[in-house]
């Protein structure tokens, strides 16, 4: 049995957990299957209307001719940056230096493709305009991420995109958006996922994340690219017989929230608020521009640890189950809002918010006057 950490332990048994929809657990599943007839018949292989409509009906949300269900975003991209490559017979991409691909997929786009990568930009910054520019030589594809969730989740602004992606057509570089949280941003921007997709080639999103099923993925563009996409998938294992447990849970979560982005933005602002009012504590921006931000805490993470449990013991607010180390005095962590948040009755998010505060100022003065 994996070990679970004290602080993880004490936010499970929390009433109210601040981020996220629900516990992640079956019910999920279930809810979705309740709303179902048992009589539709599954997907077969890429096949049959359930993955067909879904994909048409996607396709038409991101403004694009084609889309394809994947089990997941990390094969859906490699396959999109190996077909840009095949286009323009070269094997060469540019990404942000914390881009998913590169920190969290374990190099298969370097091991399965052989697909060198260019790193743009410094990797606590947001990729500009110039970065672009400044690449020496060529190369097929660029990738961004909207937003970018290692740095909090920030953005570039809306005229930096379309520059960005009017070079690149210029170019004949294609553009690929690694839409994980897209729908999360579309209220910053108050743009449609149409409008920001049209700036791309070809677009992934997720239904795991701020729509909260269970996994899967969409890669979307021209019908000539989609179906490319589905070859590599067979390459890749990805057509499984059937995917109707993520289609449906894919469905029934984006039609249940999709339209609550502008609640979770709303909300995750307030909550940087709160955080923000706090001795030593810093959200990653400042002002979020999604339902995301970063926590980033002043003090060493075995100092807030104990801290933190105590103030889930005290007012039964969970913050977060985690905290990783940024030094040896400073620590942070991750926040994505859903539905839970507007559950949460307000005197008890300011007594745990005040508790926050008056623990890491004390710890604060110790650490001044021992
Ligand atoms: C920005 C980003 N891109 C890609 C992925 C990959 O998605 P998946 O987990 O479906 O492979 C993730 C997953 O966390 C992500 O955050």
């Amino acid at each position: 049995m994996a070990e679970i950490s004290r602080l993880a332990e004490s936010f499970q048994q929390t009433d109210y957990p601040v981020g996220g929809h629900d516990k992640k657990s079956v019910q999920v599943l279930k809810r979705a299957l309740e709303a179902i007839d048992g009589s539709v018949e599954s997907d077969i292989y890429g096949t049959g209307s359930l993955i067909e409509d879904f994909q048409a009906k996607i396709a038409k949300y991101l403004g694009k001719e084609s889309a394809v269900f994947f089990p997941s975003g990390t094969m859906a991209q490699q396959i999109a940056l190996r077909i840009w490559c095949d286009q323009k017979g070269l094997k060469r991409v540019a990404y942000h230096p914390l881009s998913h691909l590169e920190i969290h997929e374990a190099d298969g786009i370097k091991e399965l493709h052989g697909i060198e990568t260019v790193l743009l930009a410094d990797s606590d910054r947001l990729i500009r305009l110039e970065d672009v520019l400044q690449v020496q030589g060529d190369f097929a594809c660029l990738l961004l991420e909207l937003p970018q969730r290692e740095i909090g989740g920030q953005l570039p602004e809306y005229a930096e995109l379309e520059a960005i992606s009017a070079y690149c057509r210029e170019k004949g570089i294609k553009l690929h958006l690694d839409g994980a949280r897209l729908f999360e941003i579309l209220p910053y921007y108050q743009k449609s996922a149409a409008e920001v997709c049209a700036l791309f080639d070809s677009v992934y999103v997720s239904f795991y994340k701020g729509i909260g099923g269970i996994a899967g993925a969409i890669l979307a563009g021209t019908a000539e690219f989609t179906q490319e996409s589905k070859v590599w998938k067979s390459r890749y294992g990805g057509n499984l017989i059937s995917l109707y447990p993520y289609l449906l849970t894919a469905d029934y979560y984006f039609d249940q929230r999709v339209h609550k982005m502008e609640q979770y933005y709303a909300d995750a602002k307030e909550l940087a608020a709160y955080y923000n009012r706090c001795q030593g504590v810093a959200t990653r921006p400042t002002t979020p521009v999604s339902n995301m931000f970063h926590v980033h805490i002043d003090a060493p993470k075995a100092v807030v640890e104990p801290l933190l449990v105590s103030i889930y013991e005290a007012t039964g607010i969970g913050f977060t189950p985690y905290l990783r180390a940024t030094s040896e005095t400073t620590c942070y962590y991750e926040v994505s809002v859903g539905d839970r948040y507007a559950a949460i009755p307000k005197a008890k998010l300011q007594a745990a918010f005040q508790l926050l505060d008056e623990y890491l100022s004390a710890s604060k003065s110790q650490q001044t006057h021992p």
